[in-house]
């Protein structure tokens, strides 16, 4: 008997079946009522009484494994034939399943975000179809400022004292908070922003800004830069210099451009820089007191101060990608460069 088990288990590891019928009929050769399995529990009535209890277990092994194995090649002839029939070749690869990532954009909006909210500014978020009174009116442009053309300028309504446009900075959003916050204020506003420009390299009519805003009693200058200096650090490495240049804001006064020292040729003077070692990353400046008074805060008690960066291009310096309109076209094998970049 001992054998005979051994036998039909090598019968039932070397069987192989291709169709449902020949597995039935594998079935019937070892389980049936006549099959060799069966005819083994039969004669189990003759084996001696001391070693029934041996036999018995390994008969009951056999029959589980041959059930089981009968069981597998069923559901095996069963989905390979079920393919056969659709025409499906179930043997060829999966196609690769492509991960996503961030859009780089989004990447350094984050983190200049972020780099603000670790000293305490909140995140403040407006319309980006706005009115005439919270990107131009309220922050002192002049009616006759160009900014207000319709060169720069994509009006929704035009021809109303308060027509309504597509923002062209953020610093409507600022506008906002003064109208609303208690003061002390200290927000950042993030953004998309319009402009009817010519797209090119260095320009698009669609981008990103992060804008600034701290006001509070006794706010000077001197916390302006440390703040811009501190930023330029966190995001451009802690051996970073700041220059500020006078420049001209309807908002601001006095205001200035800021530039960092060059990231990459360590202000040696390099193409990216352009032989002058510096890059120009943002606007800032000493909230006039127009526009405080126009929010109702008293310039008298209050002073504050405003800042504000177009988020491409810190990413084009972070990066060095020489083309703003990378950043709009969506080409998979520039987004995929960002794919390992840190998650945010
Ligand atoms: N709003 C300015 C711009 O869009 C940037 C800026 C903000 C400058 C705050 C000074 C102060 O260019």
């Amino acid at each position: 008997m001992k054998e005979a088990i051994e036998q039909i288990l090598a019968e039932l590891d070397a069987l192989k079946c291709s169709s449902e019928k020949e597995v039935e009929e594998a079935r019937i050769h070892f389980l049936g009522k006549k099959g060799s399995v069966t005819r083994l529990f039969e004669e189990f009535r003759t084996v001696a009484p001391e070693m029934k209890r041996e036999f018995g277990q390994k008969l009951n092994l056999l029959k589980k494994q041959a059930t089981e194995r009968i069981e597998s090649l069923k559901e095996s002839v069963g989905t390979t034939a079920g393919a056969a029939a659709s025409g499906d070749d179930l043997t060829m690869p999966a196609d690769p399943m492509e991960l996503g990532s961030r859009h780089p954009v989004s990447i350094v909006r984050q983190e200049i975000v972020d780099i603000f909210r670790k000293v305490g500014y909140d995140v403040a978020e407006g319309p980006e179809v706005e009115d005439d009174w919270h990107v131009f009116e309220a922050l002192n442009f002049p009616p006759d400022h160009p900014a207000r053309d319709m060169q720069d300028t994509f009006f929704v309504s035009a021809g109303h004292p308060n027509p309504l446009l597509l923002r062209t900075h953020t610093s409507s959003v600022q506008v906002r908070m003064m109208e609303t916050l208690p003061l002390p204020i200290r927000v950042i506003c993030p953004g998309r922003v319009f402009r009817n420009e010519a797209i090119s390299a260095r320009a698009h009519c669609i981008f990103h800004q992060v804008e600034g805003l701290y006001i509070d009693k006794g706010v000077t200058f001197a916390d302006l830069k440390q703040a811009i200096l501190m930023f330029a650090r966190e995001m451009f490495g802690a051996d970073t210099q700041i220059r500020m240049r006078p420049s001209y804001f309807p908002f601001t006064e006095p205001s200035s451009e800021v530039d960092v020292s060059c990231n990459i040729c360590k202000g040696k003077g390099c193409n990216i820089c352009k032989g002058t070692g510096w890059l120009e990353i943002m606007g800032c400046g000493m909230v006039d007191p127009n526009v405080l008074r126009a929010s109702g805060i008293d310039p008298t008690v209050y002073s504050g101060f405003a800042f504000g960066m177009g988020v491409e291009r810190i990413a084009m310096l972070k990066w060095q990608v020489n083309d703003l309109r990378h950043y709009f076209e969506n080409d998979m094998r520039f987004l995929g460069e960002f794919a390992t970049a840190p998650e945010v």
